[in-house]
């Protein structure tokens, strides 16, 4: 285990079991149909990829790289950093990202991709952090829940650092005070 690491929460193998469940419950709701999956940059990267093994729907992949502006807590405003490189005009979507926090990044994105006409949008969500959302979401497809505690591994990072660990933990409080 990392030394940084206070606690695991979900190990590897948890999460790809994980994945294959979420996969499964995807072939069912898009039989015959071909979704694109969004991976939001750069937390989604391991998820996405470990997830579309499970997939066995013919699908799409692209991503798009999103961020918060500055005093987001309050307004909740998000800019588009990367654009999708395909259209979604008729396009049924999923959005993939790691953890489902305000919901203001899910809400944003969402309400962009059916402004540009896809058909769907639903989202899918490594984690879900429910305690904290202020914004009604719907997360369609869900990993784990998990509590209102800092969370790093598998794409969710602190300062960009702990994305590769291939399970999730809990940083120890000391790395934010240093
Ligand atoms: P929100 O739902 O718009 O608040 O955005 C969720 C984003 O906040 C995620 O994509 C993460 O980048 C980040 N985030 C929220 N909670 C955590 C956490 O516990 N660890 C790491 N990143 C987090
Ligand atoms: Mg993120």
């Amino acid at each position: 285990m990392h030394p940084d690491i206070k606690e695991i929460l979900f190990t590897h193998d948890e999460i790809v079991e994980t994945c294959k469940r979420l996969g499964k419950q995807i072939d069912e709701d898009y039989a015959g149909k071909t979704p694109l999956l969004v991976g939001l940059l750069r937390g989604s990267v391991p998820f996405i990829a470990e997830l579309i093994q499970h997939i066995t729907v013919d699908m799409k992949y692209d991503f798009m790289d999103v961020s918060s502006y500055e005093g987001t807590e309050s307004t909740g405003e998000v800019r588009i950093i990367k654009d999708l490189d395909t259209s979604v005009k008729g396009v049924d979507i999923i959005l993939i990202d790691d953890i489902a926090d305000t919901g203001y990044t899910l809400d944003k994105v969402a309400g962009l991709l059916y402004n540009k006409g896809a058909n769907s949008v639903r989202a899918a969500c490594l984690l879900n952090k429910a305690e904290r959302r202020k914004l009604e979401v719907d997360v369609d497809y869900i990993g784990f829940e998990v509590p209102n505690v800092f969370v790093v591994g598998f794409g969710l990072d602190y300062e960009q650092l702990y994305r590769n660990l291939p399970y999730i933990g809990i940083l120890k409080e000391e790395v934010y005070q240093k």
